[in-house]
């Protein structure tokens, strides 16, 4: 896992939009799985931007979801998928056409999760997979424990991962549970891209660094990844520099 190490958080947005322009540039209909939560935020305004300007290329470009709150519709304002529409989806012009949805309001969640496997497979897999972290060090909704054969499934939500979404709920009950993309899925990609932003993140980012790879942290499963990239920004550095961990 390569380990960049950048300022602050607007140098993290831009590195990171790199990374996917990049992608885009060398394969205009790729299929980028893209995560919801604060950290990406910046890389969205990012892309928004340079969409805009009309120098980022996603006339073709394809997204698949990462997770969704379990029974909650795609077209309810609470939804994963509405938050990644407003802040990203829709400012960066991807039309709902080219994203791979989970259907987590379907009567059979267990089978909407095996539909979007089967869906990203038809699509020819993930060329990159963007990603946040959890303090817990979960990856997508994959709560420690998740071992690296962990499928695309319904999941109970661990209560630290409940309490940092609840902002969203706005005095709402949040889900308690969600579907997510499966750890087999997200290692699969071609291309992976870890982002930590904010001293929140130190601690977990320290263990990430420090610890052999293990399902206690899912995200350090990624050290196993032929083609993955953690950037960090100073405040959620525990050290200096850069390099491969
Ligand atoms: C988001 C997701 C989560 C977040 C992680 C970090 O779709 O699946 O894994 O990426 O919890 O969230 P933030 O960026 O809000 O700190």
């Amino acid at each position: 896992m390569r380990l960049l190490v950048v300022r602050d958080p607007d140098e993290l947005a831009t590195a990171a939009a790199d990374i996917v322009q990049e992608v885009l540039e060398r394969r205009p209909d790729a299929l980028i799985v893209l995560p919801t939560g604060n950290t990406p935020l910046g890389m969205y305004g990012e892309l928004v931007r340079r969409h805009a300007g009309g120098h980022l290329p996603t006339a073709r470009m394809r997204v698949a979801q990462l997770d969704e709150y379990l029974g909650v519709a795609a077209d309810d304002p609470q939804s994963l998928f509405g938050w990644m529409q407003r802040s990203a989806l829709g400012p960066m012009g991807v039309t709902s056409d080219r994203v791979i949805r989970f259907a987590a309001d379907a009567p059979d969640p267990t089978a909407a999760c095996r539909a979007y496997d089967a869906a990203v497979i038809e699509a020819g897999g993930v060329d990159l997979a963007v990603l946040g972290i959890g303090r817990n060090g979960h990856l997508g909704f994959n709560e420690p424990p998740s071992g690296p054969d962990a499928p695309t499934r319904v999941v109970e939500l661990s209560a630290e991962s409940r309490a940092a979404n609840a902002a969203y709920w706005s005095g709402d009950a949040v889900p308690e549970r969600a579907v997510t993309a499966g750890m087999s899925t997200i290692l699969g990609a071609r291309k992976a891209l870890l982002l930590a932003s904010g001293s929140a993140k130190a601690e977990v980012v320290r263990r990430l660094l420090d610890e052999d790879p293990s399902p206690d942290l899912p995200a350090s499963l990624l050290k196993h990844h032929p083609d993955a990239t953690l950037i960090v920004d100073q405040a959620a550095y525990p050290g200096e520099g850069g390099g491969e961990t």
